[in-house]
């Protein structure tokens, strides 16, 4: 996928160390995964994880999974200072492109009670709550688990994502 000078491209082994730095900056310290389990998971689900590349580099990243009928996105950042600028949005289409068209019947994932910024990114692309998650953080915070099965919502969030991409 091509956006300007920007790209989205599968996820590599030589991406792992740009992943990592975007996971320290953006996640509290308890849910930073490990390098190698990063080269896992970049690895096992490549065909469904991605990078958001720049002239300077990766400034965002995708993971998600294949699980029976259904995409789990396991992480999604971007650095901060890339924020704001529809790469989120633009990342997270990777995954709901698969809901689209008809190859998941969901898309689901978990995320802290306080994330307003990505609580507002999942509302805006139609995901629900279908469960509250006691204590399911390291840190003890309660989880969402979020789903979204409505493929209209999914194909509307995702039309106008060239245009929701500013110069990044
Ligand atoms: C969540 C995250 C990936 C969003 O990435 P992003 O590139 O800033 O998101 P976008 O610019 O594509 O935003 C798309 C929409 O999401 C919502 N949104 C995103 N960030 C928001 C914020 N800080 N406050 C309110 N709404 C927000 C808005 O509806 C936005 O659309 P708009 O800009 O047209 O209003 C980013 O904030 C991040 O990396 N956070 C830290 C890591 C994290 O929490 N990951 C999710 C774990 S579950």
């Amino acid at each position: 996928m091509l956006f300007g000078l920007c790209v989205i491209r599968r996820c590599q082994a030589l991406d792992i160390p740009r992943i990592l730095e975007i996971e320290y900056v953006s996640f509290k310290q308890d849910d930073v995964y490990s390098e190698d389990l990063l080269r896992f998971l970049c690895a096992y689900c490549n065909d469904h994880s991605y990078v958001y590349v720049t002239s300077g580099g990766v400034v965002g990243y995708i993971i998600t999974c294949i699980e029976g009928n259904a995409a789990h996105v396991i992480s999604i950042a971007v650095a901060p200072g890339y924020r704001r600028r529809g790469v989120g949005r633009a990342l997270l289409c990777t995954a709901l492109q698969l809901l689209a068209t008809g190859k998941v019947a969901e898309v689901f994932l978990e995320v802290r009670v306080s994330n307003t910024p990505a609580l507002s990114l999942y509302r805006a692309a139609g995901f629900e709550i279908s469960e509250m998650i006691k204590s399911y953080y390291g840190d003890g915070e309660d989880g969402y688990r979020l789903v979204l099965r409505d493929k209209k919502r999914a194909r509307e969030f995702c039309l106008d994502v060239k245009e929701k991409l500013h110069q990044v």
